[in-house]
């Protein structure tokens, strides 16, 4: 194998993934290597340990969300927990309802399930956002959702925090309006646990979405909760994974020790930091704001105004004369998103930046930087010499 190239760049795209937290790496080994135990093998000494651990951590997610323990599933990630949530109750037997809710600025895990579902006879409504310009941009529109909602509604799926514009969303109105019709709330709130307080009993969410590679964990492992909300709704959930009926038959498949307890640790620990994470990331943002305003003329922000109800470690900006791609190709030192590959694998135009009311060309002058909590003033002096001469160059 060949040695590992350590890297020089400076990662400033921390809503794509963030770094695993040393000490969680560190709570994680002794599980990969040494107490190796099936957690679902009680009959002997290993697999009880292992079982014991998997439910301690699951207990310390469950009270950090607010929820009751026994509603935790663990699965591989947040694209999972979605299509779980929205298939799962969408098309549960018992279902009656035949109408989902949705925003135009989800991520595809929510989109792409949503609109297969439309496909197969159920109605589908996709709101919108509030415009550019508007105070509120980026967060969906309540009139709208008021609209939208009648007694046929089975659910409604709204982003709680968006990954590529950090807009945060008022999420106890939706969640209050969803209830007045009969309907549960999902939340995909995988750019918000470990970043926000997410008090599920406070807001009175029904299910939630997350990955904890978001928050410092490990990648390959995340969660859905279906019991939160302060009135405990009933979720039927249709399992998407048949076999060995791990996970009260909801999820099976065995589990990862080491993944859940990492999953946990990362929890607990980014959690205890949001007040001292938040500080540091907005400063860092504002300062990358402000100087690359200075480098740039005129640059503009995408979504809502810094300080308000976005993401503390999230901007998303709008170049006046240079594709995202080509800056991103002339400064490779620089780790950052364009706004034609935030969240998948191809290179169509942003549709969150375009569901702002955008142009598809504004969409492809857009930019994201996510800063996260190991990013230094230094390293951010670094990036912002980088990205200035690399868009002089290019412009
Ligand atoms: C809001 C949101 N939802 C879902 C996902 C999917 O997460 P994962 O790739 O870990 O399944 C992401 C990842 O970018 C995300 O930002």
């Amino acid at each position: 194998m060949k040695p590992l190239q350590l890297t020089t760049v400076i990662y400033l795209d921390n809503h794509a993934t963030t770094p695993c937290d040393r000490r969680v790496a560190d709570e994680m080994m002794v599980w990969l290597v040494e107490r190796f135990g099936n957690p679902h093998s009680t009959s002997h000494e290993m697999g009880r340990q292992a079982a014991d651990a998997v439910a301690a951590s699951l207990s310390v997610i469950a009270e950090t969300l607010r929820v009751p323990d026994d509603t935790v599933v663990v699965t591989s990630g947040a694209t999972e927990s979605n299509n779980l949530a929205i298939d799962g109750i969408c098309r549960h037997p018992r279902q009656k309802r035949r109408h989902l809710i949705t925003s135009t600025i989800e991520h595809p895990a929510v989109l792409d399930v949503a609109r297969r579902l439309r496909k197969d006879g159920f109605r589908v409504t996709e709101i919108g956002v509030h415009p550019q310009g508007h105070a509120l941009a980026g967060q969906v529109d309540l009139v709208q959702l008021e609209t939208a909602l009648d007694d046929d509604t089975a659910l409604v799926s709204i982003h709680w925090a968006n990954n590529e514009i950090g807009t945060l969303q008022p999420i106890a109105a939706i969640a209050k309006l969803a209830h007045r019709f009969g309907a549960l709330l999902h939340s995909d709130a995988t750019q918000a646990v470990g970043r926000l307080p997410v008090d599920l009993h406070a807001t009175d969410v029904d299910l939630i979405s997350a990955s904890a590679h978001k928050f410092y964990g490990p990648k390959g492992v995340g969660l859905l909760t279906f019991g939160g909300g302060v009135q405990r709704r009933r979720v039927r959930l249709k399992p998407m994974l048949v076999g060995g009926g791990q996970q009260r038959n909801l999820r099976s498949g065995t589990m990862s020790p080491a993944n859940v307890v990492g999953m946990a640790t990362a929890l607990r620990l980014a959690t205890s930091e949001i007040e001292a994470t938040t500080e540091v990331t907005r400063k860092l943002r504002d300062q990358l704001f402000e100087s690359l305003c200075d480098a740039i003329d005129p640059l503009e922000l995408n979504g809502s105004e810094l300080n308000s109800d976005r993401l503390a470690g999230n901007l998303n900006i709008l170049l006046p004369d240079v594709e995202g791609e080509a800056w991103m190709a002339a400064c490779r030192d620089v780790a950052f998103s364009s706004g034609s590959a935030c969240s998948s694998v191809d290179a169509n135009a942003s549709h969150v930046i375009m569901g702002l009311g955008r142009s598809e060309s504004e969409a492809r002058r857009s930019v994201r930087f996510g800063i996260g909590k190991f990013n230094t003033a230094a390293e951010l002096e670094q990036a912002i010499g980088l990205l200035s001469e690399a868009y002089e160059r290019i412009r």
